[in-house]
């Protein structure tokens, strides 16, 4: 059961400290633009000036640093130590360690509960999931929003690519290897060096946009906006990518 969580114990299977604690000492050096930050940070801006934003799977700040330079106030949440080891709150803003269907935060205060980048597949089963929503919904102020990032299921982890490359340099290869049970994916990012290889284990849960609107809807947040991306781009039923903006009720 994800409830059962043990932070910053060594793992023996996934649970809510797997990615951070899988990817951390690399994070910044693999996955700096994984995604626009400054176009993040202006979408935000979108909502007006000085929001509370709440930023779930906060990391090493990533976004959240982006976000507060435009003079916005950032909360940052994120279940893994090693991930909130590597962020400077003189940066990033304050941030907890806890998991993001359990929120540290008291209820009504935040103009914004944002979580990106995939981050809220990182909960493996739904009712985690739905409770994220649950959690956003308490958090936020009547009309404050809750704006979730997310590939679409079909377009990650084909069952026709369980194998890929991700990087060949002159001493290391990173190979992925990824294997699709339904809507679950679990996958290792395999660094080879000279004389070791390190697993860097994850499992992800997808949920296409209707499965996200359900929670949403049962949760107390109304849809009010769906794009493409952060620029804005009205989504599309075709398009790999949402972003998507519940407004709270
Ligand atoms: C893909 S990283 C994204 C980090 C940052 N938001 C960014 O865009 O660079 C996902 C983050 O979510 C965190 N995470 C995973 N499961 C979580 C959970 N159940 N609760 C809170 N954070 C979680 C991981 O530790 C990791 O820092």
């Amino acid at each position: 059961m994800e409830s059962d969580r043990r932070f910053n114990r060594p793992a023996t299977t996934f649970d809510v400290t797997t990615y951070g604690e899988s990817f951390a000492d690399v994070y910044d050096e693999w996955y700096d633009d994984v995604s626009d930050a400054a176009a993040t940070a202006a979408f935000i801006d979108g909502f007006g000036t000085n929001q509370r934003v709440v930023e779930l799977g906060v990391g090493t700040g990533r976004l959240a640093a982006a976000i507060r330079s435009r003079g916005h106030e950032v909360i940052g949440v994120d279940s893994s130590r090693a991930m909130l080891d590597r962020l400077d709150r003189n940066v990033a803003g304050d941030a907890t360690e806890s998991s993001m269907d359990a929120l540290p935060v008291r209820g009504g205060c935040a103009d914004i509960v944002l979580v990106a980048t995939n981050t809220l597949f990182n909960l493996t089963d739904t009712a985690a999931q739905s409770a994220v929503f649950t959690e956003a919904r308490r958090v936020l102020r009547l009309g404050g929003r809750f704006v979730v990032e997310a590939d679409r299921p079909a377009t990650t982890g084909s069952p026709r690519d369980p194998v890929g490359v991700r990087s060949v340099e002159f001493d290391r290869v990173v190979l992925t290897a990824t294997q699709r049970d339904g809507d679950v994916i679990t996958g290792q990012h395999i660094e080879i060096t000279d004389g070791s290889i390190r697993l860097r284990p994850w499992r992800i849960r997808m949920v296409d946009v209707d499965g996200l609107d359900q929670m949403a809807d049962a949760a107390g947040l109304r849809l009010g906006d769906r794009f493409s991306g952060w620029n804005r781009t009205p989504f599309s039923p075709d398009d790999p990518h949402a972003v998507s903006v519940w407004v709270a009720v």
